[in-house]
């Protein structure tokens, strides 16, 4: 069975860390499975894709579109048009798709048009906001998969409400080895399945080795004193100067207040940060370079808050016990919120200093509820591509 991960962007590298060692171990043990993979190119600075592939230790894209970037119809025009040459030659029994990118969309549409089935890996996330280019892409994924795979039982009923039908094992999350489904899932007939986060597994797996192999809290002079994160990405935020700005003079009070905060800084904000936000506001926020996958694990795990526009880092921050301000106006990840230990501050400085003030009068976090699975989802995965294909 020959199954083609397809991925392009950041946190796609790291879920396909976990996916790689996956597909490695049921190559031994389930015998007739490759894996393949396609690298988009929609990543391109070293510090966004090579770095990670070294760090994971992946092996290297078997085919890099080198699509790079641009409007997200010439972006994902340019994918489409990659994709369904390179799926026409390598003949995928099964293409996996991550998350909700331009990249994400483009493979699970240029698959499906092939007929070929898709596997969507953070399956049935909803923000309901449609002016959020990922919003689109996962709806429109999910809609032409053939194999669900949901991180959370959130995501699970999200589907049942746009009339997925019933998710296998009822939602639950399924036990290694348990799965014996008897007719087989089709683009018209998909199987919904709860596997849990591929990014807990990857949490669970690469903490400590992080720690022990990046000096980075040394080097910025953050060991053992309280500081805050902060990243800005998503085009919400940096394409509107205004939110931009107060997105900045919430973090600039939040230092003045007492708390250094370090940003690693996205080149899309960095293009247009001095353009939009006063000098006296940057310059209180310590920006440095993009970060590895090491160097902000680390950073996570020993912050005192962290305030991000990021899905990944969220559940991150949640996953090392670091309580998290999220500037957006709603997020998918719904359960953190629950938790109280992730709020909701939009782009509104004086809501963001609200939120910060409150966490940070909190004790940190003694234990940690298990929101996102069992740090098995990519075995799981794998497990249900193969019981797939054996029914074929
Ligand atoms: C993309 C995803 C977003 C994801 C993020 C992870 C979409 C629509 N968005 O956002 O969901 O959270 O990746 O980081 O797919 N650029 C560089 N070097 C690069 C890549 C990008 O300088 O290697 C700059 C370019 O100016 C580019 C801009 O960043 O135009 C945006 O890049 P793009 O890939 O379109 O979206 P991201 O903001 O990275």
């Amino acid at each position: 069975m020959k199954i083609v991960s397809v991925v392009g962007a950041r946190p796609q590298f790291v879920k396909l860390g976990m996916m790689a060692r996956a597909f490695g171990r049921a190559a031994q043990t389930a015998g007739d499975v490759q894996h393949v993979i396609v690298h988009t190119g929609q990543h391109y600075d070293r510090s966004l894709s090579d770095v990670f592939f070294d760090e994971l230790e992946l092996p290297s894209p078997d085919v890099n579109l080198g699509v790079g970037s641009g409007p997200h119809g010439a972006q994902t025009g340019a994918m489409l048009r990659g994709l369904e040459d390179a799926f026409v030659k390598l003949e995928p029994d099964l293409v996996l798709a991550y998350g909700d990118t331009n990249t994400t969309l483009a493979s699970a549409l240029a698959a499906v048009k092939l007929h070929t089935p898709v596997g969507h890996i953070e399956a049935g996330l909803r923000s309901h906001n449609k002016q959020m280019p990922e919003e689109v892409n996962r709806i429109v994924s999910d809609h032409v998969s053939t194999l669900l795979f949901c991180p959370t039982r959130k995501a699970v009923d999200n589907l049942c409400e746009e009339g997925f039908g019933s998710p296998l094992l009822g939602g639950r999350l399924v036990p290694i080895g348990s799965l014996r489904p008897e007719t087989r899932a089709t683009a018209d007939r998909p199987w919904v399945v709860n596997v849990g986060d591929v990014m807990y597994d990857s949490v669970l797996f690469h903490r400590e080795r992080a720690s022990t192999r990046t000096r980075v809290l040394e080097d910025l002079g953050l060991a053992g004193s309280p500081y805050g994160v902060l990243t800005v990405h998503r085009a919400e935020n940096t394409d509107d100067p205004t939110r931009l700005r107060e997105i900045f003079s919430g973090a600039a009070s939040v230092v003045r207040s007492g708390l250094p905060v370090v940003c690693p800084l996205h080149p899309r904000t960095k293009g247009v940060l001095a353009q939009h936000v006063a000098r006296e506001l940057t310059d209180l926020v310590r920006i440095i370079e993009p970060a590895s996958y090491y160097e902000m694990l680390t950073l996570l795990a020993n912050a005192r808050l962290v305030l991000t526009d990021s899905g990944g880092v969220q559940r991150e921050a949640y996953m090392l016990g670091v309580d998290c301000v999220t500037l957006r106006d709603e997020t998918e990840w719904v359960e953190l919120l629950e938790t109280g230990r992730n709020r909701l501050a939009g782009a509104r400085a004086a809501e963001i200093v609200a939120s910060a003030e409150a966490l940070l009068h909190r004790a940190p976090p003694v234990r940690i509820d298990p929101l996102y699975g069992d740090g098995n989802a990519a075995d799981r995965i794998v497990e249900v591509c193969v019981e797939w294909g054996s029914l074929g």
